[in-house]
């Protein structure tokens, strides 16, 4: 038996919404079990995340690990690479090779995009599943894999087989217990420590200690919808810690994509598929957005200018060379 788990799954996900803590306590249920898991949820909503902390809580925890992205293989490339493949099995095969699936041995195979995994493949797999057994390309050699199968998905899996590009058979053999993580729009409540969390580890990876954060920053950080959900947070406060050299962590430090949405939506030329794209100018552009930055941080300060260049993060007298040039002084009087 694997010793007890010297993390608590709190420590490592981050997360206090009910929806979060239903899944928590999940993982702590099926940790022991040997059955398969799907992973459901949209991009950056930590589906590995979660497979590696089943495969952390459970007795497999001192075998591997092994994550494999299904999304970006080609058929052969995906059958040599889960199953391994002998020598001479094809040009470029020029030593035995062992597939994912032996490299887990004993722990937790982890397959990303499972709904990519071609037709005849999805067959393999399910032997596999139903056997326990690989064969490498070019071999001829049952091997006996223990291993524990989890998948990930961005879409429902159900969907894939409705219409047609799934077997329904190994759905059902991979959905025997199915998590869903939610997007982090329906779990606004997990965002203020998500920040917190993220930027005290960027600033301590830094050297640095953590930094009070402004409330504006929290509303900002709330009101954005987040469509590249826990990821792309991380990747804001990354940028904050790298670029923030105030006392406090201020609205000016946010990037300008989670302060604007709405108007970087707008703003930003669709260009649809087969669509020829239209000339834009980015002059004409650049000065779109600065007005409209400029004309948000007067109003936000109720027409300081001190303070309305501290919101942007630029000198006073920038900020007033910048009014002048894009005749915001007579808008700024009306207001
Ligand atoms: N609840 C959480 N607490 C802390 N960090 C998290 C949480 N959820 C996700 N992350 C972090 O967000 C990033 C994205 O997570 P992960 O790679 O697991 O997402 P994913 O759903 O597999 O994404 P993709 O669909 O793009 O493969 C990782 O750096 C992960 O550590
Ligand atoms: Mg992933």
């Amino acid at each position: 038996m694997a010793p007890a788990p010297q993390f608590s799954i709190e420590d490592v996900v981050i997360g206090r919404s009910a929806r979060m803590r239903a899944v928590f306590d999940f993982v702590r249920v099926v940790a022991d079990s040997d059955s398969s898991v799907l992973v459901t949820g949209e991009t950056g909503t930590g589906k590995e995340m979660i497979a590696n902390l089943i495969h952390e809580s459970s007795p497999r925890r001192q075998k591997p690990f092994v994550p494999v992205s299904c999304a970006i293989l080609t058929e052969t490339l995906i059958e040599s690479e889960l199953f391994g493949h002998e020598r001479g099995a094809f040009t470029g095969a020029v030593k035995d090779r062992p597939g994912r699936f032996e490299l887990a041995q004993g722990g937790t195979i982890f397959l990303d995009d499972v709904d990519d995994v071609p037709m005849t493949m999805q067959v393999k797999l399910l032997r596999v599943l139903q056997n326990r057994t690989i064969e490498r390309l070019g071999g001829t050699r049952a091997i006996p894999v223990d291993v524990r199968v989890i998948t990930g998905t961005k879409r429902p899996l159900k969907e894939v087989v409705a219409e047609g590009r799934f077997r329904e058979d190994l759905f059902y053999r991979l959905n025997v217990i199915p998590i869903n993580l939610p997007p982090l729009r329906e779990r606004r409540e997990d965002v203020p420590i998500l920040l917190e969390h993220f930027l005290r580890r960027f600033f301590a990876e830094r050297g640095e200690e953590p930094r009070p954060i402004a409330p504006a920053v929290q509303q900002a950080f709330l009101r954005y919808p987040w469509p590249g959900n826990v990821r792309e947070l991380e990747n804001a406060c990354e940028r904050i810690a790298q670029t923030c050299t105030c006392e406090t962590v201020r609205l000016g430090c946010v990037p300008i994509n989670v302060l604007f949405h709405r108007h970087v939506e707008e703003q930003s030329p669709v260009v649809e598929a087969h669509q020829e794209p239209t000339a834009i100018s980015l002059e004409e552009r650049l000065r779109e957005v600065e007005l409209n930055l400029i004309s948000w941080a007067l109003k936000a300060s109720g027409g300081n200018k001190s303070r309305a260049a501290e919101l942007l993060n630029v000198k006073r007298s920038t900020l007033g060379d910048r009014v002048k040039k894009l005749g915001l002084e007579k808008l700024q009087a009306r207001d």
